[in-house]
């Protein structure tokens, strides 16, 4: 078929999809200099891995477990798409945001923002998540991305592919995930798995707040759960659309672990096995691919 992929540019080794600037030097120069202050907060994933479920439990832990209706985008703004954006409503200066900053992004972990001072380092919080259901998830905001006009078109068999080969936005998943996985235990970092998320959540809520030194009682704690649970979330669906009439968004899809298996045909899962799962091994990361 004549299938096409997404258009990016190549900032900074990164592949940046290219409707987020159209002034990739510009969007390079701003993450280089990006002056990260101490209180800081960044949430980091590789794309479809639970980013924005991480995003609520951190904005909610910050805001006394308050729900809000503002778009979750204005409220924790992603760094690669909103720095150096063309539409005006979509762009974020980052400098006049007031402390403390809660930030999105996908960055590898070479490319993502910190201070030249060791003392002075912000929180970075990691979410990974088997790479079978971020493939699918990664599949499913392709939708997403043809009514934006990124030039994606094509069936999973195609997009699969793509994923594998690292010619998606944010390259490699395994890249990625390791070289955040390497800093695992620095003490400003904290690495969280979308599928313990899924097994405990309160727990996990619990550990980030710990990770942030924020103290919250039980009954918050549950609450924030409850809030930030798939079903919580959908209640305010409208957070996480980009534009008011779209049905559904397309960060709340299906929250399961394991959907993967209707899509995966046992020589794709070969291939998926030999060429990324593979480059994991003996690292000591481990997923569940099943709840
Ligand atoms: P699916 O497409 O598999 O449903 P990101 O925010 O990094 O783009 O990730 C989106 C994925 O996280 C989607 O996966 C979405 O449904 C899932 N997700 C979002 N909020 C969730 C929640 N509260 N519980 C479980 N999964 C959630």
């Amino acid at each position: 078929g004549e299938w096409t992929s997404e258009k990016y540019w190549n900032v900074l080794g990164v592949n940046i999809p290219d409707i987020f600037t159209n002034d990739p030097a510009l969007l390079a120069d701003y993450i280089v200099y990006f002056d990260t202050r101490a209180d800081d907060v960044f949430v980091v994933s590789y794309p479809k891995s639970g980013t924005t479920w991480v995003q609520e439990i951190v904005w909610q832990i910050y805001n006394e477990g308050a729900i809000s209706s503002e778009k979750q985008i204005y409220r924790f703004p992603f760094l690669e798409d909103t720095a150096c954006n063309m539409s005006e409503h979509m762009q974020i200066d980052f400098k006049a945001l007031p402390s403390p900053r809660l930030i999105k992004s996908h960055l590898t972990y070479s490319t993502t923002p910190r201070s030249a001072n060791k003392d002075d380092q912000c929180k970075y919080i990691y979410v990974a998540r088997n790479p079978k259901d971020v493939a699918v998830s990664y599949f499913h905001f392709t939708e997403h991305w043809k009514k934006e006009g990124n030039g994606y078109n094509g069936p999973w068999e195609f997009f699969s592919k793509l994923f594998i080969e690292g010619n998606v936005g944010w390259n490699f998943w395994n890249d990625h995930v390791l070289g955040w996985w390497k800093q695992k235990d620095d003490p400003n970092v904290l690495f969280l798995k979308y599928e313990d998320l899924h097994k405990d959540l309160p727990s996990n809520v619990r550990r980030i707040a710990n990770f942030l030194n924020k103290t919250l009682s039980d009954e918050l704690i549950n609450r924030i759960a409850e809030q930030c649970s798939f079903k919580g979330m959908k209640k305010n669906e409208i957070s996480y659309k980009f534009e008011s009439e779209e049905k559904t968004s397309p960060y709340l899809r299906k929250g399961v672990v394991g959907g993967w298996k209707s899509y995966f045909t046992p020589e794709l899962n070969e291939r998926f096995e030999k060429e990324v799962m593979e480059k994991i091994k003996g690292t000591g990361l481990e997923f569940d691919f099943e709840a």
